[in-house]
């Protein structure tokens, strides 16, 4: 993939998802220059070494990072990885308190030192910390957002692609929402190919009842806290989720992807950050989708906005 000259990612954090995401940035020739930092400049250090000495397999992207957030002056893109992750049975939103602190010291020394960057969150609860990293920088939406939902879909889309038999491409589904125990499927809006997901007729001639489909998406939900049960984190599929994200941005794709911003009577919905179908560019979020909801979806979607609006209100935001 060609790489925009001079496209400067920056990445907070040199944890598992964060190296996780500089791997699949330096893979996918994401950016041109990745900049790896940590508070732990030990580990900032190994991080970029080992990743720099798998670069003369990587194309033209080439990483350098550390301890000293000065590195990453005049990134183009900054993406936020630094916090504390769930542990087995913890939920995103118990992040909150830890990780909006975090974020309310790091916001300004970054917009300091990147001024015309785009700032993606990926840290959790990453709706919450969309609304607080917006608040704490004073940046327009549209340059603060999180990946949001960008996961999920991939895992739904996946999961539907296996179910069917089909390649995951031809797989056009979305959860929107929370990124959280209260996403839902936009079933309504996704297609195999051209056809409604619940138009498909499998190969034995048979649909997808409603009750299946609802299972799907519950596996889906669940899947993070049964890798973390097994493997202590996730990091690969975020890392590579993350990095798609990017692109959109450093290659000024407008592509449309199901990022969380804080939205502005979108669904009735005022002042929380959920992901819904947005326009991604390198102004960060060019548009968001106004897409219909069934019924159902409105409700979920309502859900969805109070579980993020209830913990946005206990830190006082
Ligand atoms: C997950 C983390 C990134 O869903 O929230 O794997």
């Amino acid at each position: 993939m060609t790489v925009i000259e001079n496209s400067r990612l920056a990445i907070i954090g040199a944890g598992a998802v964060g190296s996780s995401l500089a791997y699949a940035a330096l893979i996918r020739g994401s950016a041109r220059e990745v900049v790896l930092y940590d508070i732990d400049a030990a580990r900032a250090d190994a991080e970029v070494l080992d990743l720099a000495h798998g670069t003369p397999f990587t194309g033209a992207s080439r990483i350098t990072g550390g301890g000293d957030l000065d590195a990453i002056e005049g990134a183009s893109m900054v993406v936020i990885t630094a916090g504390a992750k769930q542990k087995p049975g913890q939920s995103r939103l118990d992040l909150a308190a830890t990780n909006v602190g975090i974020l309310r010291e790091l916001m300004p020394r970054l917009v300091e030192r990147a001024p015309n960057a785009v700032h993606l969150l990926v840290t959790n609860p990453c709706d919450v910390l969309a609304v607080a990293a917006q608040r704490f920088s004073g940046l327009d939406p549209s340059r603060v957002f999180s990946s949001g939902t960008v996961l999920d879909s991939s895992r739904l889309r996946w999961r539907l692609a296996e179910r069917l038999g089909v390649s995951p491409t031809s797989v056009h589904a979305m959860i929107v929402g929370e990124h959280g125990d209260s996403e839902f499927a936009l079933w309504s809006q996704s297609r195999i190919g051209p056809v409604p997901v619940r138009e498909w007729v499998d190969a034995q001639g048979d649909r997808i009842e409603e009750a299946e489909l609802e299972q799907l998406a519950e596996e889906v939900k669940n899947a993070a806290y049964a890798i973390i049960a097994g493997k202590g984190a996730t990091n690969y599929a975020i890392g590579l989720s993350g990095a798609r994200i990017v692109e959109a941005v450093l290659r000024d794709e407008k592509a449309v992807l199901p990022v969380s911003s804080v939205l502005q009577g979108y669904h009735g919905v005022d002042g929380v950050a959920l992901s819904v179908p947005s326009v991604v560019d390198s102004s960060g979020i060019a548009r968001v989708i106004d897409v219909p909801f069934s019924e159902g979806e409105q409700r979920a979607f309502e859900r969805s906005a109070e579980a993020v609006r209830r913990t946005i209100g206990t830190l006082g935001l």
